[in-house]
C-alpha cells in the first residue's frame, strides 16, 4: 500500500507516465451511465475524469493535487474513508485503481456507497498475482505485495452492492502505465521513469528490484524472454485481472 506521501514523491512523473488510456476511459464513461454529478475518489492527477459532467475530485496527496492539469475539476483534500459530503450528494462515485491504497477499504467503500446512487470501481483481481510474467518470473515480491493489498473482487463487489463485474482487457499499447500495462513491452520496465509511475516498485527494496530487472535484461538480450513468451505477440489485448465493478441503487 502506498501512502499519500509516496504519491507526493511520485506525482511529477505520474502525470507523464500515467496518461488515461482511451479504451479504458470509454469503459468507465459507459459505466457512469447518465450521471451528471460525479465524485472521483483517489483522483490523483485527474485521469478518467469525464469532461462532460460536473466532477469533484477527492485526493489525499497534496503533490498529486498540485500535478493536476490546469482546468481539471476542483479537488478536495480528503480520504475515501471519510468523505466530506452529505448522503446522496452525487449521481455517481468513481474510484479508479486506488482502492488498494486505502487504509480501510471497507470504510471507503461504505463511503462511496453513501454519497452516490451509482458506483464505478476499477480494481484488480489478486488471483492474477502470479499470472503476470514480471511477477511470476522476475519479481515474486510484487506478486506477494499485490496479493496482500488488493481485496478479492467478490468481496469488493459485495461491499459495493455491485450488480456487474466487467473484464477490462489491457491493450498492448496502453497509455496508462500501471504495472501490467507493459505486458507486451518488457523493455519498458528497464526504464526508471516507467517504474516511477508504478507504486509497486517503490514498495519493495531497491536491491530486489535491481536483481529481478538484471535477469530480465539478460533474458531480453539473449532472446530467452521472447522464446518463452512468443504467444504474447499474437495478442492485441489481454485479460490481466483488471475488473470494472458497477453498482446502482434500485429506484
Ligand atoms: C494509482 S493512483 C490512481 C489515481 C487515479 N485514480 C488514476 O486512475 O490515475 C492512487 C491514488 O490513490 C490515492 N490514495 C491513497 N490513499 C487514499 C485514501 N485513503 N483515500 C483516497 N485516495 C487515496 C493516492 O494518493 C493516489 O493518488
Amino acid at each position: 500500500m502506498a501512502l499519500p506521501e509516496t504519491y507526493d514523491r511520485l506525482a511529477s512523473t505520474y502525470a507523464r507516465m500515467r496518461r488515461p488510456d482511451p479504451r479504458i476511459a470509454a469503459a468507465i464513461t459507459s459505466a457512469l451511465g447518465d450521471a451528471r454529478t460525479v465524485v472521483n475518489v483517489g483522483a490523483g492527477t485527474g485521469s478518467y475524469e469525464p469532461v462532460d459532467r460536473q466532477v469533484t475530485a477527492v485526493e489525499p496527496s497534496a503533490g498529486m493535487i498540485a500535478a493536476r492539469p490546469p482546468g481539471a475539476a476542483p479537488a478536495v483534500r480528503a480520504v475515501a474513508e471519510s468523505l466530506p459530503f452529505a448522503d446522496g450528494s452525487f449521481d455517481a462515485s468513481m474510484a479508479i485503481l486506488t482502492l488498494h491504497h486505502w487504509g480501510d477499504p471497507r470504510a471507503g467503500l461504505s463511503e462511496i456507497r453513501r454519497v452516490a446512487r451509482r458506483r464505478v470501481v476499477l480494481t484488480w483481481d489478486p488471483d492474477f498475482a502470479e499470472r503476470f510474467w514480471l511477477s511470476a518470473e522476475y519479481l515474486p515480491e510484487i506478486a506477494a505485495l499485490n496479493r496482500s493489498i488488493f481485496a478479492p473482487v467478490a468481496e469488493v463487489a459485495e461491499l459495493l452492492g455491485a450488480a456487474t463485474i466487467r473484464v477490462v482487457e489491457i491493450p498492448a499499447d496502453c497509455t496508462d502505465g500501471f504495472l501490467c500495462a507493459y505486458w507486451r513491452r518488457p523493455d519498458a520496465f528497464l526504464d526508471a521513469d516507467t517504474r516511477a509511475g508504478i507504486s509497486s516498485f517503490s514498495d519493495i527494496p531497491n536491491r530486489i528490484v535491481a536483481d529481478g530487472l538484471k535477469r530480465l535484461a539478460q533474458d531480453l538480450a539473449d532472446g530467452a524472454f521472447w522464446a518463452r513468451h512468443r504467444d504474447l505477440l499474437d495478442r492485441d489485448s489481454l485479460d490481466l485481472g483488471y475488473r470494472l465493478l458497477v453498482s446502482e441503487e434500485a429506484g
